[in-house]
This record gives C-alpha cells, sequence and structure tokens, in this order.
C-alpha cells in the first residue's frame, strides 16, 4: 500500500477563489486558487495532481513549497500556523480521462464539436484546483472562468452566474461544501427550465446534437423528484437552482455535484416518441437518485470514504421510495426485486466480498469501494429493512432531526442511527451493526425437529467459504404470529408446528415482503407446503421462491435439477417480476449445455415449451393499452424464443424488420433489440453489421445505440468479429464510456470469445491508461468471471490476472472473480448430467 496521510488535520480551509483560464484548441487551463483558512501546523499539505504549479504566496509572500507526486500533494512551508492565505499559480493539461476538467466529443451534422464538463468525485478535484480534496474539508467556492468563448456559448456551475467581466464568468459563492461536489460546464447546449412549487428553478442541458423534444422526461421528473424530497425531508432544498446536464462522455451513469447535475445521456434523455418504459422508469430512478444526494450527500456528507453507504446506500433507496411516490403505477419496488436484491444476495455470498462499511485509506481502493451490488443494493436493502422495522413516520421525523443537526456539515454512520434511535424509540444501530460491519448475509434453515419448528441461521456462500460463526440480527418478518420480529441467535426454537400449522392454517413463511436481506431454506415438506399453495401466492412471493432457490442450487444446498420443474410450474404468469426470476433460472440452465449439442436442441425445445403459449398471447408487438406487465414480460418472453428458436417468432420479427430497413430506429423501442438480434442470427450478413455499425456511429439516441452492440455482437462470422474487435481502440465509433458493453458481447458469444479475451490481455495497459480511473474499471475483471465456465478458462484467467492481485484496486475483484469461476466450473462438472437429463424429462411430459 501506498503510503497515506489526510491532509485536513493540518489545514482546515474556509473560502476558495478559484480563477480558471481554459484554452480547449491547446487542450490546456491556467489557474489561480486563492485558500483562505487556518493552519494548524507551519508545514502543511494540500492536494494537488498533475498541476504545474509555479508560484505559492502565503499570506502574501513567497513560501517553498515541494511536489509530492505519490501524495498528490504541495508540501508547503509557512512561516507560522494561524490565520492564512495561499495564492496558488498554476497550469495543466486537459486530458481524456474522464476525470477532472475533461472534453466531452460529439458532432453535429458531421461537424466535430466538444462540451467541457467536470468529474470530481472521488479524488480529481485535485486536477482542477489545489484544495483539502477530502470531503471532510467543507468550505465555500467562489469560481471565476474563462475560456476560448464563441458566440452561442453556455457556461453553468452549482451557482447562478452574477456578472461577466471581461470575458470572466463569475459565479456566486457556494454554501459550504466538499470539493468533490464543485462543477461545471461550458459548450453549446440546448435546454429547458421550469420552477418548482417552493420556487427552485430547474434545469436540463443537453448538446446541440439532440431535439428538444428530449429534454422534457428529464426536467420533469427532476422538478417532481425535489418537490417530493422537499416534502419527504421537511428539508427546503438549500440552492437557487437545480441543473441536470447531458455530456457525451461520462465514466459513471450520473453524479450529484451540487446543483449542476451531470449524466451520461443514456440516463438523462428519452426520446418521448419511442423509449421503453423501462427504460424510462430507470432514467427516472437515476434522476431521483442525484436528486436524493443533493440532501443525502451534498448538504449532509459523511466524514470519510469508509462511510459511503451513508451517501450511496441512501440515495439507492430513496430513488425508489421517490419514483413510487411520483408515479405510482410504475411499482418500481419491482425493479429493486428484480435487479439490486438478486446482485446484492449473489455478489454477498461470494466470500471475500466487502462490508457495506468498509475501511479505506489508499486513494486508489476508494474508488473500488462503489460495488453496486453491496454498497448500493445490499446497503439500500440494509436500509428498507430499517424503513420497515420504524415505518415511514419515524423515518421521516429522524431525518429532518438528522438534516436540522448536521447540515452543512459531515457525519459518521453511528449519527444517522442516533436519528433515527431518537424518533423511533428502537436501537436501530445494534441491529444495523451486524449488517453493515459484517460481509455477507445468513440462510435460515426452517426445520420440523421432534414436532418443533425450528430456525437455524447461518452464513450463506456461493463457492469455497470459510465460516466463522458469523450472526446477524435478522427481522424475520413471518406470517406466523408467534415467530419473534428479530432473530439474534444462531437458533430458534418457536413451538409445536402441527398446531402452529392449524391455527394459521396456511403454511409457514419468513420474509414475507422479501425485504431482509436473508434467504430460506425451507426442509421439504415446508416447501411442498408452500408449492402446493403457490397459486395463492403474490408476485413478490414467487419472485422471492424462484429466487431463493435458485441461490440454494448455486450454494449446492440443493440440486440445480430441482429447479426445472417450478419453472414449468410458473411459466404460466402474467406477472413481469415472476417471468423475470424464472428466465433468470432458465438462462442459467444454458451454462449446462455445449453449443450446437443435442442437449442444445433439447433446452431450446424447452425453452419453447415454457415461452411459446405466452409469445402467442403477447404477439411480438406492444399494444396499445395493454398492462406494463405485459410489455416487461414481453422482453422476457421473446428473448428466450430467440433462445429457442421460435419460428412465428424469427418470421415476425424479419417482417418487422423489413418494414422498417429505412428506419430501423422506429422500431418499437421495447422490441428493438430482440428484432435487431433476430437478424442478426438468422439473416445476418457483412452488409447488414455494416449498416448496423453505421447506425451506431450516427444515432443519438443512447437507448438505440444500446441495443445496436446487443446484436451486432451476435454476429458468428470471424471477419465480422476481427473487425468489431478492431473497433474496441477507435473512439470515434465505440466511447470508452462505452467499450465494456460491447467487449462483453463479444466475450459472451461462443464464436468471439477468444478474440475478446486475446484483445483484452493485449491491451490491458491501453485500458489502464484509458478507462483506469473509472469508478466501475474493476467492473471488466467482473464481466470475465460471469461469463467464464471451463477449467481452461479458469486456468487462463488465473495465469493472467493473479500477477495483478497486489495492484491496489484491483485485488478484491480478482480473487473474487476466481472464487465465481470455480464454483461455476465444478457445479458444471457436478450437475451436467442431472440438469439435462431434468430438462429432457420436462418437456417429454
Ligand atoms: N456519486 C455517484 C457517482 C460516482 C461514484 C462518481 C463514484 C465517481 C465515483 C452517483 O451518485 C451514482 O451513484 N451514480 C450511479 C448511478 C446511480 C443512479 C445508481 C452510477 O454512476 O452508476
Ligand atoms: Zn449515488
Amino acid at each position: 500500500m501506498t503510503k497515506f496521510q489526510h491532509f485536513y488535520p493540518l489545514f482546515k480551509p474556509e473560502h476558495y477563489d478559484i480563477y480558471l483560464d481554459i484554452d480547449r484548441e491547446a487542450k490546456q487551463f491556467s489557474g489561480k486558487t486563492t485558500i483562505t483558512g487556518t493552519a494548524t501546523t507551519e508545514k502543511i499539505g494540500i492536494h494537488q495532481k498533475d498541476l504545474a504549479v509555479s508560484e505559492v504566496l502565503a499570506n502574501g509572500d513567497l513560501v517553498p513549497y515541494t511536489i509530492d507526486k505519490e501524495l498528490d500533494a504541495i508540501w508547503i512551508d509557512l512561516p507560522k500556523s494561524g490565520q492564512t492565505t495561499l495564492d496558488i499559480t498554476y497550469s495543466a493539461k486537459l486530458t481524456d480521462t474522464m476525470m477532472g476538467i475533461y472534453p466531452s466529443y460529439y458532432d453535429v451534422d458531421g461537424v466535430k464539436k466538444q462540451l467541457i464538463g467536470t468529474q470530481f468525485e472521488t479524488n480529481s478535484a485535485r486536477q482542477a484546483f489545489p484544495s483539502i480534496d477530502e470531503p471532510v474539508a467543507k468550505a465555500t467556492f467562489s469560481l471565476a472562468i474563462k475560456f476560448d468563448e464563441k458566440d452561442g456559448e453556455t457556461i453553468i456551475s452549482n451557482m447562478p452566474e452574477e456578472k461577466v467581466v471581461d470575458g470572466v464568468h463569475y459565479f456566486e459563492k457556494t454554501v459550504p461544501m466538499s470539493t468533490y461536489l464543485v462543477a461545471f460546464g461550458f459548450g453549446e447546449m440546448i435546454s429547458k427550465t421550469t420552477t418548482t412549487k417552493s420556487g427552485v428553478k430547474v434545469g436540463i442541458f443537453a448538446t446541440k446534437a439532440h431535439q428538444a423534444k428530449e429534454l422534457d422526461f428529464g426536467l420533469d421528473i427532476a422538478k417532481r423528484s425535489i418537490e417530493f424530497y422537499e416534502d419527504f425531508f421537511q428539508t427546503p432544498y438549500p440552492l437557487p437552482h437545480s441543473w441536470q446536464l447531458g455530456l457525451p462522455d461520462f465514466s459513471a451513469g450520473a453524479m450529484e455535484n451540487w446543483g449542476l447535475i451531470t449524466y451520461r445521456e443514456a440516463y438523462l434523455l428519452v426520446d418521448p416518441d419511442n423509449t421503453s418504459l423501462r427504460m424510462q422508469q430507470i432514467i427516472a430512478t437515476v434522476i431521483a437518485h442525484e436528486v436524493a444526494h443533493q440532501w443525502f450527500g451534498d448538504l449532509v456528507t459523511m466524514k470519510w470514504w469508509d462511510d459511503l453507504w451513508l451517501n450511496e446506500s441512501f440515495a439507492n433507496m430513496m430513488e425508489y421510495v421517490a419514483v413510487d411516490a411520483i408515479e405510482p403505477d410504475w411499482n418500481v419496488w419491482e425493479i429493486f426485486q428484480t435487479s439490486d436484491t438478486p446482485a446484492a444476495l449473489e455478489r454477498d455470498a461470494t466470500d471475500g466480498v466487502q462490508s457495506v462499511y468498509s475501511k479505506v485509506e489508499d486513494p486508489a481502493e476508494v474508488d473500488s469501494l462503489f460495488d453496486s451490488a453491496i454498497v448500493y443494493a445490499k446497503g439500500a436493502r440494509m436500509l428498507v429493512m430499517v424503513r420497515a422495522l420504524i415505518g415511514d413516520e419515524a423515518l421521516r421525523t429522524g431525518l429532518k432531526a438528522y438534516f436540522d443537526k448536521h447540515q452543512y456539515n459531515n457525519t459518521v454512520g453511528a449519527d444517522l442511527w442516533s436519528a433515527l434511535s431518537d424518533a423511533s424509540g428502537i436501537n436501530v444501530g445494534a441491529v444495523m451493526k451486524s449488517w453493515l460491519e459484517q460481509p455477507g448475509y445468513p440462510v435460515v434453515s426452517a426445520k420440523v425437529v421432534d414436532g418443533k419448528l425450528v430456525l437455524t441461521q447461518q452464513q450463506f456462500f456461493i463457492g469455497d467459504g470459510k465460516a466463522v460463526g458469523r450472526l446477524w440480527q435478522v427481522p424475520l418478518n413471518s406470517n406466523y404470529d408467534g415467530v419473534p420480529d428479530l432473530m439474534t441467535e444462531k437458533e430458534l426454537v418457536i413451538g409445536d408446528y402441527n398446531s402452529l400449522r392449524e391455527k394459521e392454517g396456511t403454511a409457514f413463511r419468513l420474509n414475507v415482503g422479501n425485504s431482509s436481506h436473508f434467504i430460506v431454506s425451507y426442509e421439504q415438506t415446508l416447501l411442498d407446503d408452500i408449492l402446493n399453495e403457490s397459486d395463492q401466492l403474490d408476485a413478490i412471493s414467487k419472485l422471492q421462491l424462484l429466487q431463493d432457490l435458485r441461490l440454494l442450487a448455486e450454494g449446492r444446498r440443493i440440486s440445480y435439477a430441482s429447479l426445472i420443474p417450478l419453472l414449468s410450474q410458473f411459466s404460466d404468469s402474467h406477472s413481469a417480476i415472476v417471468n423475470t426470476a424464472l428466465y433468470d433460472i432458465a438462462d442459467n440452465l444454458k451454462r449446462f449445455v455445449t453449443p450446437k449439442s443435442e442437449e442444445e436442441t433439447t433446452l431450446k425445445a424447452f425453452f419453447h415449451q415454457l415461452s411459446a403459449t405466452a409469445y402467442d398471447r403477447l404477439g411480438l408487438e406492444p399494444k396499445k393499452g395493454e398492462p406494463n406487465d405485459d410489455q416487461v414480460t414481453r422482453q422476457e418472453v421473446i428473448s428466450a424464443a430467440t433462445y429457442a428458436d421460435n419460428q412465428a417468432f424469427i418470421a415476425d420479427a424479419h417482417r418487422l424488420f423489413e418494414a422498417h430497413t429505412d428506419h430501423l430506429a422506429t422500431i418499437s423501442a421495447s422490441v428493438r433489440p430482440y428484432v435487431l438480434i433476430n437478424e442478426v442470427k438468422h439473416f445476418g450478413s457483412k452488409e447488414l453489421i455494416d449498416t448496423l455499425l453505421d447506425e451506431y456511429r450516427r444515432s443519438t439516441d443512447a437507448s438505440y445505440k444500446a441495443s445496436l452492440p446487443a446484436a451486432i455482437g451476435r454476429t458468428e462470422n470471424p471477419e465480422e468479429i476481427t473487425k468489431i474487435v478492431t473497433l474496441f481502440k477507435d473512439a470515434d465509433t465505440i466511447k470508452p464510456q462505452d467499450l465494456r458493453s460491447w467487449f462483453y458481447y463479444i466475450l459472451a458469444n461462443d464464436q468471439g470469445q477468444q478474440a475478446a479475451w486475446d484483445w483484452i490481455k493485449s491491451n490491458w495497459q491501453w485500458l489502464l491508461d484509458t478507462v483506469g480511473g473509472d469508478m466501475s474499471f474493476t467492473s471488466y475483471i467482473t464481466v470475465i468471471s460471469r461469463v467464464f465456465k471451463t477449467p481452461e478458462r479458469l486456468a487462463e484467467f488465473k495465469a493472467f490476472f493473479e500477477p495483478k492481485l497486489q495492484t491496489p484496486g484491483l485485488t478484491r475483484e480478482i480473487t473474487m472473480g476466481i472464487k465465481s469461476i470455480e464454483s461455476r466450473v465444478t457445479l458444471i462438472a457436478d450437475e451436467k448430467d442431472a440438469v439435462n437429463q431434468a430438462v429432457a424429462k420436462a418437456i417429454n411430459k
């Protein structure tokens, strides 16, 4: 580990005056930053990265300084400690790393253009201005920015512009805030604005490559989210405006800069004439997530990154609370159940996973904290447990008190628990400690022993795992009265099973609503009891049953083959979430068959059996006024029909394609990916791939663009595959921000896997240089470990990645990757035959 030091104890900044002069042509900027604050010692460290510092003054006098590359610092020798004003003059380059101040590239009618934006979280503010770049070091900021300005350009920042003098744009002084939330952007833009009930100006901005109508959806959701939170938190939005800016190059999904939220275009802009409902729902949750951060994260901020969950887990829960409130018909909690929940349960079952609260010092490790399955999904699940435990009233009262007490300041986890405990009278911190500070989660086994119902908790693992006797405080949420709310011990004896069963008149269940972070292993008689009543189960309970059983099979507690009859049992469901869970399992069965084998043909027939009736019912094209569930279910069903080579579907999809050859983008968005995949799969040609690649280069509709690599990546033609892989480094075609999904599609294609794997091995250094700073860089490793399934690939994975185990930030992902491939390889070896027999048996029925 590199040495590491906090600088805030040495110097406490109060205010920054930042002047920047940015030259896009020359790709560089010069700056002068004046920091006033208090030095507690005579030698202070100030963060900087890649800044060429030419002069440092302290209280008006030149002072000696040294640059420390390892710590990203300038060490400054002050004549004395105490109140100090520092003037630091410097220059730096604009780089294409999507970090710090950086250009985004796009073109309008063939003319190449740039939009300048910023991305400072977690530690890139120091690339733009010298600062104490730690979340605890809150200060006020006055920005003054000059750039090679042309007519018709706009510049926006956290605060409104105050004045322009000699081409310098001066922005109003901010409230006290952390460095990582400072932001600005400039270039040619289109925009729309509106005002909330309480008078906050809300705006949305994008490049001129987009049409004005693409702005409406995002603007409306942003406005209504702010109104929702102002009411829910009983705390006003504290700034004059809330701008949303879509950037053509963006490493994360979106970023909550205070007053100027930045987005990947795909997560902000919506073509109202053709965007799938699911995509609209996702975009709404992204916006609501970043808007939630304006309170949780911006107004009150974690002291240090170890408490990152205070930001991200909270925003991840609130995005669903908010969207559920503003668009109740969408039932967005269902998305939580089909995406966040399984992601958390899957990853949190791998030994070596981090806990939600995770100590971190090395800056290279900070970004690896942003594990979407843990800090986001598991953390949100944890807070959903809290919400269920204390109720919305106490949650709101507690949060209001928390904001009142800590606004413009920093907190640790205990501050939140104490606010919520005071409001609810429940010792929330004690319950949550076991979830927050320990990795993993329990499987609760329910058995009847000597006539008594007995529950036991034990850590659940997929793959090798070392049991170290961890226990959790488990909210049981049973449907039976006599069961305690909380299980705190290893074993719990409930009482006489038969009399309980008789009294309740229904099967015994735990974790009703699936809001607690554990899974249940019912012994066979108890499970049969539930399955016999399965018609009476609601959709969430069915989904949960399927999900839990799938996990138990991955964890080798039950056989994979035993899941297969359940798929047939639930395949007539009209519920989107049940179908999602069902096809998750079905898709996993593909691992057990060799491509082009007889087993594959049998599995395809099974897919046909599962999906054909539903396909006949739903048809290929969405119908006006159909239930939301049908629209989402159709996507699952036609994806299955694609694998099944369903002839009716193949013909329908081809017909639809042919009818739209001149305007493919207008194929209904919710089925467009499958129509394109079908075309590549069954009617593919060199010309088709070229057409689709052209479409990809030309389109500015992000959701259409996202469907193209999914289709192009299905080609089985070696020459086309080679051509695509050559494009991986061609930023004019594939932007670095989108490369991971291209890489994934080729890797997951049996015919492309070798080419993609060879490519990443030979271009690892290039990849590190290009996107190595991204918060989600490690997901390149995750993607590979999700796809590989043979002993040969496992050995190759180890040979390539094991030598990189010591690289800060990669260690965990490599270790977990190896474990997850290992467990898949063993599972396949052990259960392949049984699974294939069960599939064959299911289609003969
Ligand atoms: N604060 C994060 C973005 C971020 C994380 C930037 C780490 C830099 C380093 C933002 O609030 C966020 O969580 N974005 C998500 C999307 C969100 C809706 C789940 C993302 O970018 O994936
Ligand atoms: Zn976030």
